[in-house]
């Protein structure tokens, strides 16, 4: 009998030498003191001895018990708190005392042209609306004088929607359902109304083209409006966006939905006139199309043409982002690349 407490010890020592987890630890103190543990079993082996060898044999195996015991419940509490360290050290923590450096944001260069522009017009009593980027067929063509199959819509390379919409391809797309909601303006009150929004043009895209771009329409309808109105307010614009004088020319331009219809042109500010790739090398850029508004267009917006005259411009708000930071591609704008838009701040 002492002969198997003997190995009974040292198979104890062997095994513990193994263990690695609480759970292992169990399953021996299970094989040792459980039930049918090695250990139980030898206590109920000393109903078989008599009466003296019971004595000193039960001694030897109960001290054996007790000193497996204590073993089991030292390790135990080792293993825990090995368990919990190595918990702790796979979780991701927040260190609360770091100080914090918050970087604030900036305002995209677009937003901050387009604000600027729109403070200008506030002043001039315009209202400022939002069009839908998601349009219909009907307010992005045929509300504007391109009926279907007017060569006109292939000159906008339009994406559709599966469900027979599309992405708006110009901000004009939002002037029917502006007059609409604002109807024919009162004697000497006409309605002043700007709004600038993205628009989606299928287009390769290269330093000056882009398939997502702004635009900053403009539309003024009264019983009074000419072109000598169209042009003081182009004016204005240039002017106060540009700080000084800049050098303009207007030629005829083609637009189903103005009659008629020109093209205000600026001097490429990035080349100063010279040619480049931003200008295509002609020295000009596109800018600032407009003109006065078709009578099928103002019929279609519920506005009658006999008594009411208007004018609308299409600002390239991208283009004219471009001109005022002297920015060389346009592909800078969606980009995300912030260390380069936040540079720009006013
Ligand atoms: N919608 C035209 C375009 O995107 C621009 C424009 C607007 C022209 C208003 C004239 C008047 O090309």
């Amino acid at each position: 009998m002492l002969e198997n407490l003997e190995k009974i010890k040292v198979r104890f020592q062997e095994e513990l030498n193994a263990v690695n987890s609480t759970e292992e630890l169990e399953k021996i103190r299970v094989s040792f003191l459980g039930k049918k543990g090695l250990v139980t079993d030898e206590l109920k082996n000393l109903r078989n001895l008599d009466a003296e060898a019971k004595k000193t044999a039960g001694m030897q195996v109960n001290l054996l018990k007790e000193e497996i015991e204590e073993v089991i419940v030292t390790y135990q509490k080792q293993l825990e708190e090995k368990e919990y360290q190595k918990q702790i050290e796979s979780t991701e923590r927040f260190d609360f005392s770091i100080p914090s450096s918050v970087e604030v944001g900036t305002l995209h260069p677009i937003t901050i042209v387009q604000k600027q522009i729109e403070d200008i017009f506030k002043t001039m009593g315009f209202i400022i609306e939002d069009g839908l980027e998601i349009q219909t067929e009907y307010n992005n063509f045929e509300a504007v004088n391109i009926p279907k199959n007017h060569p006109a819509r292939d000159m906008q390379d339009t994406y559709y929607l599966e469900n027979g919409q599309l992405l708006k391809t110009h901000t004009s797309a939002a002037q029917n359902t502006i007059m609409r909601k604002y109807g024919a303006p009162k004697p000497g009150e006409p309605l002043k109304v700007l709004f600038p929004g993205r628009c989606f043009r299928n287009e390769n895209i290269d330093a000056s083209h882009e398939n997502t771009f702004f635009q900053l329409e403009g539309m003024m309808i009264g019983d009074d409006i000419s072109i000598s109105n169209l042009i003081y307010f182009m004016k204005v614009l240039l002017t106060e966006v540009f700080q000084r004088d800049v050098k303009v020319r207007l030629r005829p331009g083609f637009f189903p939905f103005v009659e008629p219809g020109f093209e205000l042109d600026i001097n490429c500010l990035i080349c100063g006139g010279d040619g480049c790739p931003t200008c295509k090398q002609s020295g000009w850029l596109e800018l600032l199309p407009c003109g006065m508004i078709h009578p099928n267009v103002l019929r279609m917006g519920g506005i009658d043409p006999d008594k009411y005259t208007g004018f609308a411009f299409g600002l390239g708000l991208t283009r004219l982002a471009m001109m005022k930071y002297n920015i060389k591609d346009i592909r800078l704008f969606n980009s995300g690349n912030l260390k380069q838009l936040k540079q720009f701040t006013k």
